[in-house]
């Protein structure tokens, strides 16, 4: 029945929400679970704003629905770390000063996560072909590589 709670594991904290089965992950992160790591953007699974790992595998939560998280692991910016204890890849961030508006950012380091998980030393071509389908309005790329590059070691 619509009204059957999905069971939902995030950031390895098991939980269940009262949402339509097709609801947008990215809408029950936000708006459901108060995880506002992952951003609307594009609403169509271009920008990577909202970009969250599911099983260790970044992933577009925009365009995702719910029911098809179920019984997978999601981590979303939250879990990678606190505002006193950054993960490595937040911490990264944070040295190189990568934000300009900020919007994009999350969705970028949940893809430097991702790609860092399958992949430990990627060279730099690899970081740029992982991001290169990250947009980011401000032009703030050369920071973000320095960062990427930084968060490798
Ligand atoms: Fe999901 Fe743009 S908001 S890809």
């Amino acid at each position: 029945s619509p009204s059957a709670p999905l069971r939902l594991c995030v950031n390895a904290r098991p939980c269940e929400v009262a949402a339509a089965p097709e609801t947008a992950l990215l809408h029950v992160l936000r708006n459901d679970l108060e995880l506002n790591g992952p951003k609307y953007g594009c609403g169509l699974g271009e920008c990577g704003a909202c970009t969250v790992l599911i099983d260790g595998v970044a992933a577009r939560s925009c365009v995702i629905p719910v029911r098809s998280a179920q019984g997978r692991e999601v981590t979303t910016l939250e879990g990678l770390g606190t505002r006193q204890q950054p993960g490595p890849t937040q911490q990264a961030f944070i040295n190189c000063q990568a934000a300009q508006c900020g919007y994009c950012l999350n969705g970028m380091i949940m893809t430097v996560e991702a790609l860092l998980r399958r992949n430990p030393h990627p060279s730099e071509q690899e970081l740029r072909n992982e991001l290169h389908h990250n947009l980011c309005r401000c032009g703030t790329h050369v920071e973000i590589m320095q960062a990427a590059l930084q968060a490798v070691h």
